[in-house]
């Protein structure tokens, strides 16, 4: 599987984003909670300068928790403020309320001091493609939320979200990177449904992801498509899994033969919907140094 390249609105989208930079008080930086580095753009601090930030974590309600708690923790001591949270709800917008308020406390006392006052707070939302940022902003903004249209000195179709009198968003195209030094990283991505595969590829994907379920959650594999009943031994084949998995559940095509393709897009679509349980692809140091 190649997952490299770059096209070209991901560059325009790089550089809408460095142009605005300056604009901008502080970077809101999404990351899928199943894919925490994976999902984090390895060009972001250099974008970011010394611009403050608050990492949000999306669809924690769908990870690991004990692996977001972790993930978190190790953030936090790289200095991140840090939170995570189901996008689609509004638990967790306080909390990511009041680190804007704390990221940015030094340059509102540096506007007071000016006599500058009531200049809303900017803040840039950036995240790779389908992170969740959409529904983040709808959500974090609320119902009320307005477009304020495009600013003095900004890009034409950029949008700027009024947040309340003292903050505004700035929402930016998701982006992704020109290339993946770790292969495993363009699995992951494809995986969560950040960047699409061919319909050839997706037999080569589930039986990835089903090697590392096997490895990492096989209670939730055999719960899932076992019936519970633990009759199958894993660590087996993965290949051998999916034939397994396309004959309990009747995906078979004419002359009995099993229909990988069906099989293979069912574990897939399961785990992108969160059905085969909470799971986290990687793993925080604390799991796997142990
Ligand atoms: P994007 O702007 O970053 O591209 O992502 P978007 O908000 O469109 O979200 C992509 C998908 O992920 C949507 O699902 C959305 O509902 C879902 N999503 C976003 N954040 C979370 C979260 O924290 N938890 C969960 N469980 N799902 C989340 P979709 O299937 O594409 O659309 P729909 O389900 O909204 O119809």
């Amino acid at each position: 599987m190649d997952y490299q390249w770059y096209p070209g609105h991901m560059t325009k989208a790089r550089r809408m984003m460095q142009e605005n930079m300056s604009l901008v008080d502080l970077v809101i930086e999404l990351v899928d909670a199943r894919i925490p580095v994976s999902s984090r753009n390895p060009d972001i601090d250099k974008l970011c300068g010394n611009k403050a930030r608050i990492l949000v974590m999306t669809k924690a309600d769908m990870a690991d928790p004990v692996r977001t708690a972790a993930f978190q923790a190790q953030f936090e001591a790289q200095g991140m403020m840090v939170v995570a949270v189901d996008a689609r709800t509004r638990k967790g917008n306080d909390k990511i309320k009041a680190y804007v308020e704390k990221a940015c406390a030094a340059k509102r006392e540096r506007d007071r001091r000016r006599g500058i006052i009531g200049r809303p707070l900017r803040a840039m939302v950036v995240g790779i493609p389908n992170v969740g940022k959409s529904t983040f902003i709808n959500s974090f903004s609320g119902r009320a939320g307005t477009k304020t249209g495009n600013k003095p000195g900004v890009t034409r179709g950029k949008q700027w979200i009024r947040m309340n009198k003292d903050l505004e968003l700035l929402d930016t195209p998701g982006i992704l990177w020109p290339k993946f030094d770790d292969p495993q990283v363009g699995i992951n991505l494809a995986l969560t449904g950040a960047i699409r595969q061919e319909l050839l590829e997706e037999q080569e994907l589930s039986l990835s992801l089903l090697h590392f379920l096997q490895e990492e959650y096989p209670a939730l594999l055999l719960d899932k498509y076992c019936g519970g009943d633990k009759k199958w031994e894993l660590p087996m084949d993965d290949a051998e899994l999916l034939t397994r998995i396309a004959e309990a559940r009747n995906l078979v095509r004419a002359g009995a033969e099993p229909d990988y393709q069906r099989a293979a897009k069912l574990v897939l679509d399961d785990f992108r919907n969160g059905k085969i349980g909470r799971i986290t692809l990687e793993r925080p140091r604390e799991v796997t140094d142990q």
